[in-house]
């Protein structure tokens, strides 16, 4: 490998008349790439050459002789030169590196450490979608990098399989469940199925009580609506798994919100003996002003009904005492910036420091459509699967005519298109 470092101290060194080793002790990593690869800071030069540091930044500037295939260019900050190496270059050495090695940039910084990361966390009977892509794609790379450097990772699929609507998902299958073969494409079936009883739901007072019902039902435990709902559940996930086998991700645990569901009783008990749980409008929440968060969490409805936040609770309570970590991230679009906040600020009264304080939320921008942001209730949304297969199409179009005597075409256009929706995302 190259040691960039060193090359800029020399060219550094023939300019000021001062030992290359020296030089190359002032040198320093800026925490924003924004500011190059390396810095140089000239204030360490200044009272022996009698200069003020951005005159020196300038001079060296001026008189240093850079090989552009090795340090692309340098700037001047203020005091500071500030230099950039060549990618292409850094690119090929790494590359060079790894081939030699399985364990290039491997460390063991993590040994005894436990990170758990909770991604991709798509919801069931519905389509899996970009965004859902996002979280997949950043997260599996987290998991990844940390497992590398030796921590103790793991890889939590937080499935959104819980809430009311599974009530009128087990209506609409009692009543149209024989009209629809989800041996094949279940997932939008479902959805199908799901819009056409929210319709009616809307015109038939009825038919909304009978989904109340079997919700309760299905939260008691009711044999039929508990196998139904594992059904949906089955049928999901054998689609979500085929993403995630093209992606080559895996997860330690599926625990998603429908797990937490018997351990909220707990939450609302800790913050009722802490004193955090206030009434307002008939729900309890906690209040979250003096943590300088205006909306205040909601822990029960009126209606007496946990929140997904309550879950999310319940969630940070059994992840601290089942995996003792040291940093528990969430990967989620940005828009549940606020969710992540309250919960966080909530978790002080519930875990040890340790804990709350190793809770993080990575946080991405949403993938905003041409025709506006994604919703599946307005039918507005990509699915992955067309994604994939588009690309692996147009990349397969490139090679026809870049390269058409490729052989395997079709294995390198699988291999190319998923490279590039993994490293766009990235
Ligand atoms: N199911 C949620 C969604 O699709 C994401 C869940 C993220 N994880 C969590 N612990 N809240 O928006």
């Amino acid at each position: 490998m190259i040691d960039f470092k060193k090359k800029i101290a020399e060219e550094i060194s023939k300019t000021v008349n001062i030992e290359k080793e020296e030089i190359e002790t002032y040198i320093e990593k800026p925490i924003d790439n924004k500011n190059g690869d390396y810095a140089f800071p000239c204030f360490r030069l200044a009272k022996e050459l009698k200069k003020a540091p951005p005159i020196i930044a300038n001079e060296i500037k001026e008189k240093i002789e850079l090989d552009t295939s090795i340090i692309e260019d340098v700037q001047v900050v203020g005091g500071y030169l500030n230099f950039y190496i060549n990618k292409e270059t850094i690119t090929k050495e790494v590359l060079k590196e790894i081939s030699k090695t399985e364990k290039y940039g491997k460390t063991n910084i993590g040994n005894g450490k436990n990170i758990v990361v909770d991604y991709s966390s798509p919801n069931i009977a519905k389509p899996f979608h970009i965004g859902h892509l996002r979280s997949t794609v950043i997260g599996g790379a987290l998991y990844n990098i940390y497992k590398y450097l030796g921590y103790n990772v793991t890889g939590v699929n937080h499935l959104g399989d819980y809430g009311t609507q599974f009530g009128k998902m087990i209506e609409a299958y009692k009543m149209w469940g024989s009209e629809y073969d989800l041996s094949e494409d279940a997932i939008n079936k479902m959805v199908d199925m799901y819009v056409r009883i929210n319709n009616l739901c809307k015109e038939d007072e009825a038919v909304l009580e009978r989904c109340r019902e079997n919700f309760k039902l299905l939260e008691e435990g009711d044999k039929y609506c508990t196998e139904l709902w594992e059904h949906f559940k089955e049928l999901s996930l054998k689609e979500f798994d085929k993403i995630y086998d093209i992606l080559g991700v895996k997860f330690d645990s599926l625990n998603g919100e429908a797990f937490y569901s018997d351990k909220t009783d707990e939450v609302v008990e800790m913050l009722k003996e802490k004193g955090k749980l206030t009434e307002s409008e008939g729900a309890e929440i906690v209040d979250l002003a003096d943590e300088g968060i205006e909306t205040p969490c909601i822990i029960k409805k009126a209606n007496g009904s946990t929140i997904y936040a309550t879950r999310d609770l319940a969630a940070i309570l059994y992840r601290a005492r089942t995996y003792d970590f040291d940093k528990c991230l969430y990967v989620v679009a940005y828009e549940q910036n606020l969710h992540f906040k309250q919960i966080f600020a909530v978790a002080k009264y519930l875990v040890d420091e340790k804990y709350y304080k190793g809770l993080i939320h990575v946080s991405y921008g949403m993938v905003q459509l041409p025709t506006g942001k994604m919703s599946t209730r307005l039918g507005n949304v990509v699915k992955i699967e067309d994604l994939i297969t588009e690309t692996i199409e147009k990349a397969k179009e490139i090679i026809t005519t870049k390269n058409p005597e490729l052989e395997n075409k079709d294995e390198v256009a699988k291999k190319v298109g998923i490279a590039a929706i993994i490293f766009n995302t990235l």
